[in-house]
């Protein structure tokens, strides 16, 4: 499952407010960044042991959770490794992300192109952000706190997967959190506060939030909190902020574990191979500082690098699909599948969770988000590059450059396309090869379209009216051929313009033994081998219906309870 892809649809409003809301922000957040880190004193030079009971491969969302709950028991040793490096102030900044993208702390990769999507990016590929960097790609991401509902968790145990059903991951989501909502705080049965992960309102707000939320009212939408009795509601956004400061996984979970005796942190540090003997994960050979070392593990290797480098990694050691590994002269230690679901934002502010009518599934398959912002506001000097898009469709928006404006950006929460990861070679630096496959399958397009038109009502509800919103009624340059806004026109529009909000997951399965898709189990060990798991988004067997950041803290949060307790 390597997917979600959104296209937007655009409406100009003068929203004056919003660059004097973000100046007026500012100051405060860079106030709460000086007295809340300390992450530049993760414990970079300290020796490394020869041996840990456990090693964790990348400090992501699930990665960092996953070292911090180890290591709570002192009788344990953990060594967590990762990649990138201690980040800096810029990225605790919401406001500032923007820069972040293509910078050292992005893996910064571009899918390969094929023709049907991605159409009107530079040598028709789509950017693909990643964080690497300590937290990963929650030091990154757009920040939004969205779980995934009933439907969704219940169908990953309907799968097999025994343990995972909502009733059975509500706790985890729970033992994370600190909501600091005071309304939703007291919802016992769906939130709780005391946990390390602090969810609130974000701090930013632009009028247009009201209008959005009114508006689907309007149109007959419930609102509320998406993340407690229904998905199927709009809500002004909740993140994984504090006082309008970021908390990604590493400032929630390792900060205040970094100076543990038993838990040693390794930034700028990566694995490019589990050793495995005898169907057993031995330990790790790691690269530091142009050196390169083995690391042993006594109870196991937890790989944790995420959607992209997780499948990557157990490729390089052996494990995936056999007529791959043998092209790439890599000994097959164990052949498994590989093919998924593969499937950001800042500066979002509401969303709502809807049903297309076009899926019978009981989860939303459309989110709408509202963005304060459109790709030109600011000229296009940063979303432009994110965005990797050719100047031809970039002109599209050149007569609203540096104007206010908003968008609301549909996009697909299920979709039905499934993409790819393989190796380009056998040298872990290389970029492996994102085949993303958008819109193969042809109803992801109907569904977008369907997202499009609703985002296009909503628009349109007078609550927008009372600030004079217009469409912004300029064609997509590569697309004027086509009768303007007829369904062709936006198929034709959806194959250009692709905003990928980064969801990828589902490249090492979970399923029970015998599930032909499967790499992990349940309890995510890989199949096959002993002292060896993935605890990341690539074992999500369908993507949540929503933002996955929350999920793969949960995923941390289980993995962890699992290894400590049901091994
Ligand atoms: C731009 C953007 C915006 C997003 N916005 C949101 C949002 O607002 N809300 C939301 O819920 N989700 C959002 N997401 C998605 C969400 O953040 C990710 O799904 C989630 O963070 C993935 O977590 P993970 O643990 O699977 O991987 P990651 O968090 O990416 O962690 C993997 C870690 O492993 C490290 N690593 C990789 N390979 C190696 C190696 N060989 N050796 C050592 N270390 C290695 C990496 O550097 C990285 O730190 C966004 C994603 C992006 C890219
Ligand atoms: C609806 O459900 C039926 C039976 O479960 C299934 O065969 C069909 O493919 C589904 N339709 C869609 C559009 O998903
Ligand atoms: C792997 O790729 C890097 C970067 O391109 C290169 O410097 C290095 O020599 C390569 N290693 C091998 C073993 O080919």
């Amino acid at each position: 499952m390597l997917t979600l892809t959104g296209t937007e649809v655009i409406l100009v409003a003068p929203v004056g407010a919003l660059a004097v809301i973000i100046a007026l922000l500012l100051p405060h957040l860079v106030k709460d960044w000086d007295d809340s880190t300390g992450i530049s004193q993760f414990n970079f030079w300290t020796p490394v042991e020869r041996e840990y009971d456990y090693i964790v491969v990348g400090a992501g969302s699930s990665g960092a959770v996953i070292a911090a709950r180890l290591s709570e028991n002192p009788h344990l040793s953990v060594l967590l490794v990762e990649a990138g490096s201690d980040g800096t102030f810029i990225t605790d900044v919401p406001a500032l992300v923007g820069t972040v993208y293509g910078s050292s702390l992005d893996w910064n990769y571009k899918t390969r192109a094929d023709g049907q999507a991605c159409l009107g990016m530079v040598h028709g590929q789509c950017s693909w952000h990643r964080g690497k960097v300590i937290g990963g790609t929650s030091t990154i991401n757009g920040m939004l706190y969205t779980r995934g509902n009933k439907a969704d968790f219940d169908y990953w145990a309907q799968l097999g997967n025994y343990g995972w059903s909502y009733e059975d991951v509500l706790p985890f989501f729970k033992k994370s959190e600190d909501q600091q909502n005071p309304a939703l705080a007291k919802d016992g049965q769906f939130h709780s506060t005391g946990g390390p992960l602090p969810v609130s309102d974000f701090r930013y707000e632009t009028p247009l939030t009201q209008a959005f939320l009114q508006g689907a009212q309007y149109m007959g939408f419930e609102t509320g909190d998406v993340n407690g009795e229904s998905p199927f509601r709009f809500t002004k956004v909740q993140g994984t902020t504090k006082r309008g400061a970021r908390f990604s996984t590493a400032k929630a979970f390792l900060s205040p574990a970094k100076d543990r005796a038993n838990l040693r942190i390794l930034v700028g540090t990566r694995a490019s191979k589990v050793i495995i003997r005898k169907r057993k994960a031995r330990g790790v050979i790691l690269h530091r500082n142009g050196k390169k070392g083995f690391v042993r593990a006594r109870r196991e290797v937890i790989v944790s690098a995420g959607a992209v480098e997780s499948p990557k990694l157990l490729m390089l050691s052996g494990i995936g699909p056999k007529h791959q590994l043998r092209r790439h002269g890599i000994p097959v230690v164990q052949n498994l599948p590989r093919k998924g679901p593969l499937t950001s934002l800042s500066g979002a502010e509401a969303l709502g969770f809807v049903k297309s009518g076009l899926s019978n599934a009981t989860w939303p398959d459309l989110e709408l988000l509202l963005l304060s912002f459109h790709p030109a506001i600011e000229g296009g000097l940063t979303y432009r590059s994110t965005l990797n898009l050719n100047s031809k469709q970039f002109s599209q928006f050149s007569d609203i450059s540096f104007q206010d404006g908003f968008t609301i950006l549909p996009y697909l929460l299920h979709p039905k396309s499934r993409g790819q990861i393989r190796l380009r070679n056998r040298n872990y630096t290389s970029d492996p090869i994102i085949q993303p496959n958008y819109y193969q399958d042809p109803s992801d397009v109907q569904t977008l379209i369907r997202g499009i038109k609703l985002a296009f009502r909503l628009g349109h509800t007078k609550p927008f009216q009372k600030f004079g919103t217009k469409f912004h009624y300029v064609s997509n340059p590569s697309c004027r051929h086509l009768l303007y806004m007829s369904d062709s026109y936006w198929e034709c529009a959806i194959r250009h313009f692709v905003y990928n909000v980064y969801h990828d997951g589902g490249t090492c399965r979970m399923g029970p033994q015998g599930d032909p898709k499967a790499v992990v189990d349940p309890k995510l060990r890989v199949h096959g081998i002993h002292g060896l798991r993935v605890a990341d988004a690539s074992i999500m067997p369908e993507l949540t219906s929503g933002h996955t950041n929350a999920p793969c803290i949960m995923i941390g949060e289980k993995a962890a309870q699992m290894v400590l307790y049901e091994s």
